[in-house]
């Protein structure tokens, strides 16, 4: 216990009995100790020289807020697009740990927890390449990706509402196990070229509650977490499931969940259709706003996202292919790299590109077969050049632009 977990109040003669023990240790002004808790206060003459000069020690509640995991702080450079398979793999782990035959609750709690400080502290450090991972990442089965995916815009939608941490941590919690039940099918499905039998459409709806059962088995109890995870493909119309719920029966921590899967299932490469183009997917989400999604969130999802989100390939006025790696005030102009020229060739690195400048500016959005598998960390310069964040953009407009 330290000093500053104290605060010292000065003794009145209500607070003392003699013959009895004193309630707290009483100091002098300097701090020197007078008398210990629980000594017998033996005179009135005593009581009358400690009401004089003696003051007492009050500890102070600790903030609840201040117990909590908390972002994590990154005090050196990190290559954000490591940290992000990293922590793929630690939630990998986490669903085999969930699993395994004696699982611990406190131990899953504490891992994903751990991945969602993680998370917060790479959203904090370079949201832009946080984005470019949920754009550009595909190494890992759709079950891992997808649940960060997911985490990574919820944390951007939560820090941009300022939501306070103690349900932060729930709300990603379940945005990284929500879709827990579903994982022994996911891979499947996800290859899967025909549509979905009425067995797996029966998989699909029951695995809100399932994936939640799961976790409060293995001895999870986070109550706000287990409610979300049941919550999160409900709709504000009804046509959500598996509870139907309407309008305010679903959470707003479960409406922005509801938000970030839609949209990166969307934007996802699936065996039977290509991704949807991002700005398709905005445009798709934008119209349902009010009906399927909760009008406000999905305004500051768009506002979050911009335009052109970072890790998207746009065509520039000039020819060349570029992707995204930053977003700016101008939610039509992100930063951009180039990396392939006017003439189809590469540049042996990618250019940096203004694209206020009008030859750089962007024309359209590419569609899935223009684009180059690159190497996110080079296009971002990391290791060569740090991207210095680009301020956050305030994007009041968006919705007249898409
Ligand atoms: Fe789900």
């Amino acid at each position: 216990m330290f000093l500053r977990d104290f605060e010292l109040s000065r003794i009145t003669p209500e607070h003392l009995k003699v013959s009895q023990p004193v309630p707290w240790s009483i100091y002098d002004e300097f701090g020197k100790l007078l008398m210990a808790k629980g000594s017998i206060l033996r005179s009135d003459r005593q009581k009358e020289i400690l009401t004089r000069v003696g003051l007492f020690a009050n500890e102070i509640e600790p903030d609840p807020e201040s117990l909590l995991p908390q972002p994590i702080k990154f005090h050196r450079k990190v290559n954000p697009f490591a940290e992000f398979d990293e922590l793929c793999l630690k939630l990998e782990e986490v669903f085999k740990l969930i699993e395994s035959e004696t699982p611990n609750g406190s131990v899953i709690k504490k891992r994903v927890y751990d991945i969602a400080t993680h998370i917060q502290g790479l959203v904090s450090y370079d949201s832009d390449a946080l984005l470019g991972a949920v754009h550009l990442a595909d190494q890992f089965p759709y079950h891992v990706h997808h649940p960060m995916q997911i985490a990574v815009l919820t944390e951007l939608i939560l820090e941009r509402l300022q939501v306070e941490q103690v349900v932060r941590l729930s709300v990603l919690a379940a945005a990284l196990t929500g879709n827990l039940a579903m994982n022994p099918y996911q891979q499947r499905l996800h290859q899967q070229k025909t549509p979905l039998n009425d067995q797996q459409r029966e998989v699909i709806n029951r695995h809100p509650l399932q994936s939640m059962q799961k976790l409060e088995a293995a001895g999870v109890d986070d109550a706000l977490w287990l409610e979300l995870v049941a919550q999160h493909h409900e709709k504000l119309d009804g046509t959500g499931y598996p509870r139907n719920l309407v309008g305010d029966a679903i959470r707003r921590e479960a409406r922005i969940l509801a938000l970030a899967d839609v949209y990166t299932a969307m934007v996802t490469h699936r065996p039977y259709r290509n991704p949807i183009k991002h700005k398709d997917s905005l445009r798709d989400i934008f119209t349902q706003r009010g009906s399927k999604f909760d009008s406000k969130l999905t305004l500051v999802f768009l506002n979050e996202l911009g335009v052109y989100p970072p890790g998207v390939y746009v065509r520039l006025n000039n020819g060349e292919l570029a992707v995204v790696i930053g977003r700016t005030p101008n939610p039509r102009s992100p930063l951009v790299a180039s990396i392939k020229k006017t003439d189809g060739e590469f540049f042996l690195s990618p250019r940096r590109r203004n694209t206020e400048n009008e030859q750089f500016a962007i024309r359209s959005a590419c569609n899935v077969s223009e684009r180059i598998k690159v190497n996110p960390a080079t296009l971002w310069g990391i290791q060569a050049i740090r991207v210095n964040s680009v301020n956050t953009a305030d994007l009041s407009s968006i919705a007249d632009l898409i």
